[in-house]
């Protein structure tokens, strides 16, 4: 279905783009097929695309093959910092954090941002303090870690979903780079850049380089493409030309239309997803 038809509710999920070490690829291969099996589920039952998104990335932050939550890169002091964010295509709003530390699913963070406080994003120490007066438990670093003592430095994750009452939501979430400075933020937590999602139009999810995709505006220049009246796989092919001619940078892009019509590019040598619509099939891609 990735360029063509139209589907009730439709779901994609990533898992990053780089190069996945042929001996984790079954792993990043089966840990995006269960998060998208777990979203079909769930939008089959009638769940918001908001709480899919949010359940989806939460799933692929708990599994420490990827780069975020637990199995999060260290940065330059050994510190795990990380960037997420959830958009809600319907309300037109979204949550991030940024830089933060200490939590196990900054995805959950980012939303009781968006319905919690004012803002739309906390940063750094103010975030992680939001987090813990919210009850969100204080998780240490080396739990983070993971089991190899710091987790691989792609493997970013990210899903976007339509639901049955037609609406779209998206979520992206990282441990952003290894060895990275403390307080570098990448794309993710940047709406716009590490995603997207309107209702009537459809939504984003980005990954790879950061500052490359934040240079080009990654999931925006998606949405911009599907605004000016492309289907989701050339709007996905078009904004992957933006980054590879304006930038030379890394990286990929997931992306439904309003339709559930299904779009993916990369300029990497693998980008992990899985995708379905409706009942159809989990279909995986590494
Ligand atoms: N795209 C994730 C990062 O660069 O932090």
């Amino acid at each position: 279905m990735r360029g063509t038809g139209i589907a009730t509710t439709s779901l994609i999920v990533h898992g990053g783009a780089g190069i996945f070490r042929t001996d984790l690829q079954d792993l990043v291969r089966e840990g995006c097929i269960r998060a998208a099996e777990l979203g079909q589920g769930l939008l089959l039952g009638g769940a918001s695309a908001l709480d899919v998104v949010e359940r989806v990335v939460m799933a692929l932050e708990d599994n420490p093959t990827f780069n975020s939550g637990t199995g999060s890169c260290a940065n330059a002091q050994g510190e795990v910092e990380m960037d997420a964010i959830i958009v809600d295509g319907a309300r037109g709003d979204f949550g991030a954090v940024a830089a933060i530390r200490h939590v196990k699913n900054p995805v959950r963070v980012a939303r009781a941002v968006m319905e919690h406080t004012p803002h739309c994003m906390l940063m750094g120490r103010g975030a992680s303090s939001f987090a813990l007066e919210r009850g969100f438990e204080s998780t240490p670093t080396e739990e983070l870690l993971g089991e190899r003592g710091s987790g691989p430095d792609h493997g970013t994750v990210g899903a976007v979903a339509l639901d049955a009452q037609g609406h779209v939501a998206a979520a992206t979430s990282t441990g952003g780079t290894r060895d990275k400075l403390p307080g570098r933020v990448g794309d993710s937590p940047i709406i716009g850049c590490g995603a997207i999602a309107e209702d009537g139009l459809g939504g984003a999810s980005a990954t790879g380089d950061g500052e490359a995709l934040m240079r080009v505006m990654m999931a925006g220049a998606v949405a911009g493409y599907l605004r000016a009246g492309r289907n989701a796989q050339e709007a996905a092919d078009l904004a992957l030309q933006d980054l590879k001619t304006r930038t030379g940078g890394l990286g990929g892009v997931i992306c439904l239309d309003a339709s559930g019509r299904i779009g993916f590019a990369h300029s990497t040598t693998h980008l992990a997803l899985a995708y379905t619509h409706d009942r159809a099939e989990v279909v995986s891609r590494l």
